[in-house]
């Protein structure tokens, strides 16, 4: 089976779509799908290009076990075509992706993050960016929720089963 692709998108791509990224692998990985997905995050801006994760974010996430490894980098023209699900953290994101929207097609594969949520009725996730510690708390723990709604969606959708269920 070809990979399903998901792109996590966020302003600076050194915070909240980093860690969508590694909170989403780490959920796949520990359902044992790993192996049918493609996870990968980027900036609506270039602020932060080819920078690591923001530390602070990096901090916060290690104490859950998340390892914030990915480079920021700007969303591009290739990642609506090459991208099957594209994830955007607030309404601002998703204005910046509907930029390289070319057709239908490419608009129906934009999502907002907290669609995914079942235990916070939250419409966006906030940027923790000038704020303090209990942000980037709050980020992951919106994070944490809607990675396990969005992996219970995409294996209906995919049908996938994960191993202890097969
Ligand atoms: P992110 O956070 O979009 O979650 O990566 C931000 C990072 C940088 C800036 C704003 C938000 N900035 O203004 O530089």
């Amino acid at each position: 089976m070809k990979r399903y692709k998901v792109l996590f998108v966020c302003l600076g791509n050194i915070c909240r779509s980093p860690s969508a990224e590694a909170i989403f692998r780490k959920t796949v990985f520990d359902a044992g799908l790993n192996k049918y997905f493609h996870i990968d995050s980027a900036g609506t801006s270039a602020y932060h290009k080819d920078e690591k994760a923001d530390q602070r974010m990096a901090a916060h996430a290690k104490k859950r076990s998340y390892d914030l490894s990915s480079i920021s980098r700007p969303l591009n023209e290739n990642d609506t075509s090459e991208f099957d699900m594209i994830i955007g953290m607030d309404q601002d994101n998703i204005n910046g992706i509907h930029e390289f929207v070319r057709n239908e097609h490419e608009l129906s594969k934009i999502y907002k993050m907290t669609d995914f949520c079942s235990k916070h009725d939250i419409s966006y996730v906030p940027d923790p960016y000038y704020g303090g510690d209990a942000g980037f708390e709050l980020v992951i723990d919106i994070l944490e929720d809607a990675c396990e709604g969005l992996l219970e969606l995409l294996c209906n959708k995919l049908g996938l089963k994960k191993p202890q269920q097969q």
